[in-house]
């Protein structure tokens, strides 16, 4: 998979990509992440990539001319997939949509800052808008970072345990349940016995079981999304 991302401050973006799985499955061949400065595709002494509003109001728009530039640039070496714009008016980004953006080959992401992008963009060149939540970052990088995070983790070879990926919360519209590790008993807390048995199809059950009752107290919601999900236990 290769991912482009064309943001104004893409030194936000170099920490968290150098670093744990990003980092591994670049080294590995299996994804390569671009950042593309989109000053560096303005013209003119100021290097403008944003301007006033038109109407009025507090707040400055990210221009088409640099975007358009730099996107058609990029188009001339791949075909993309997605053109994807981070903006909090988008869709919710979920497990489901990560599942699907793992399966492609070539994704561009366009972070938005200020007020976001003059709306051209939008209709020209962008065929899929997401929001990581309701809540206004000051920019789409740190977004763009977390979609990019769920979606490479999930193509195969990325994670040493291959099955892993599967097991998380939510793949399942189910949280994942609760997980121990060494020592088996600590100050007096003691890991449930049945993990310790090496039974396998016992500790799938207490597993199953003990993921159902996490979501109904947590997240009934997405117990509701699914109904067949866990319905014997309701
Ligand atoms: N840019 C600013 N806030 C955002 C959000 N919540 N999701 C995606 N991009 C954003």
């Amino acid at each position: 998979m290769h991912i482009d991302i064309i943001s104004v401050v893409p030194g936000l973006l170099e920490g968290p990509f150098s670093h744990s799985i990003l980092k591994r499955a670049e080294d590995k061949g299996i994804a390569k992440i671009q950042l593309h400065n989109l000053r560096d595709f303005a013209t003119g002494k100021q290097k403008q990539v944003d301007d006033y509003a038109f109407g009025g109001g507090a707040g400055m728009v990210m221009m088409i001319e640099p975007i358009a530039r730099c996107i058609e640039s990029l188009q001339e070496k791949r075909t993309y997939d997605e053109i994807i714009y981070m903006t909090p008016d988008g869709k919710r980004f979920d497990q489901p949509m990560a599942n699907a953006l793992s399966l492609q080959q070539n994704l561009l992401i366009l972070c938005g800052h200020y007020k976001g992008v003059d709306e051209r963009v939008r209709e020209r060149y962008i065929t899929k808008e997401i929001s990581i939540g309701d809540y206004v970052l000051s920019g789409g990088e740190l977004a763009a970072a977390v979609v990019a995070d769920a979606v490479i983790r999930l193509i195969p070879g990325v994670l040493n345990d291959e099955t892993s990926a599967l097991t998380d919360s939510f793949q399942d519209d189910l949280l994942a349940p609760p997980v121990y590790t060494r020592p088996a008993e600590y100050e007096g807390m003691n890991v449930p016995e049945v993990l310790l048995s090496g039974h396998e199809a016992k500790i799938n059950e207490w597993r199953f079981e003990a993921s159902v009752r996490r979501t109904k107290e947590r997240r009934p919601d997405l117990m509701e999304k699914s109904p067949t999900k866990g319905s014997d236990n309701q």
